[in-house]
């Protein structure tokens, strides 16, 4: 076997396709991290002296190494050593980077139909910088390949694209709380409805939403007696006169102090354990802000594949 590891300090952060602009702005203006030190490998940036994990990465190898590899058999076997799975990203030499994960143990790198159980056993990342060098990570801190969770879209029944939103966070909110998901007999309590896609999906698997806009959904979901239309400022609407949820969901447009106060409204009164909220940012994010939602107890503050400027905000309590 022919090949030669290095150990790297720091780590390397893979930003969301077409959003490395974000992940660079949350490293300069929420980290103040050095990026004249960075070193780009396509929307892959490895930073020395940096540890953290920002939210606008979609998956981080947090313990980098080089790989120098003579053959493709070499390049795999140098993976396998070390651990079964593994994904890859690359931004060159793509031929050769499909040759060595063809000799790697299977992965399925396919879209997936919702819903999904997201596993839960480590995946390494590598990407080759040339026909012979490749930096690669063990261990990183997404459980899916390369970070991303594709689904299989449907173009004919959602009213709207923002069902796969939905969809992401469901399924982040199950592998991170281990949380069943909303289902046959549940109550749920969506702001911000309209057209649909949410509701769409929640009464797909099963449970009954009690739905609030301005404007209608779209007919079909009108017409659904799993759901329950108010037309109404969703915000003005108390938690006592809404009653027990078992899961409360905003895509509401609105400033995220206004949505962090309803949250913790809604948290304190107790009626509800688990929230997913779209955050969403006006202009540049105010990341003491993003601090507040993040540490609201038994909360993960995430951006999804799905996300376009926006985090989500999950709340499971056990
Ligand atoms: C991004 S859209 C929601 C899309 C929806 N989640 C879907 O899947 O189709 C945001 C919605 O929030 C609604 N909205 C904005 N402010 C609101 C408020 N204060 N109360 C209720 N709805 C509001 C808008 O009318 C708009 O329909």
């Amino acid at each position: 076997m022919a090949f030669q590891i290095q150990n790297l300090e720091g780590s390397a952060l893979l930003a969301f396709p077409e959003k490395k602009s974000m992940l660079l702005s949350e490293l300069t203006r929420r980290f103040s991290a050095p990026l004249k030190d960075a070193v780009h490998y396509g929307d892959l940036i490895y930073l020395k002296d940096f540890n953290e994990v920002p939210y606008f990465a979609r998956t981080v190898m947090k313990k980098p190494f080089l790989v120098k590899f003579d053959s493709i058999g070499d390049a795999a076997a140098a993976l396998k050593n070390i651990q079964r799975s593994w994904a890859p990203y690359q931004y060159t030499c793509f031929r050769r980077g499909q040759l060595i994960q063809e000799k790697l143990p299977y992965v399925n790198l396919k879209n997936r139909n919702f819903p999904v159980k997201i596993p839960s056993s480590p995946i390494g990342l590598y990407t080759l910088i040339d026909e012979h060098t490749m930096i690669a990570s063990a261990e990183t801190t997404s459980p899916l390949p390369a970070g991303s969770l594709i689904f299989n879209e449907d173009h004919e029944n959602p009213p709207s694209r923002a069902y796969l939103k939905i969809q992401e966070s469901l399924s982040l909110a199950s592998y991170f709380f281990n949380t069943e998901l909303p289902g046959e007999g549940s109550r749920c309590f969506e702001a911000g409805a309209c057209p649909g896609g949410w509701t769409y999906v929640l009464v797909n698997l099963g449970s009954e939403v009690y739905a609030v806009d301005r404007a209608p959904l779209a007919d079909s979901l009108m017409n659904n007696p799993k759901v329950k239309f108010e037309a109404h400022d969703a915000f003005t609407l108390l938690p006592e006169q809404i009653g027990e949820c078992d899961w409360v969901f905003s895509d509401v447009i609105c400033y995220p102090e206004r949505l962090l106060s309803w949250i913790k409204l809604w948290l304190e009164s107790g009626r509800t354990k688990k929230m997913i909220c779209t955050i969403k940012m006006q202009g540049e994010i105010d990341w003491d802000l993003v601090k507040e939602f993040a540490s609201i107890p038994s909360s993960r503050v995430v951006h999804l594949g799905y996300n376009k400027h926006e985090l989500t905000f999950i709340h499971v309590e056990p």
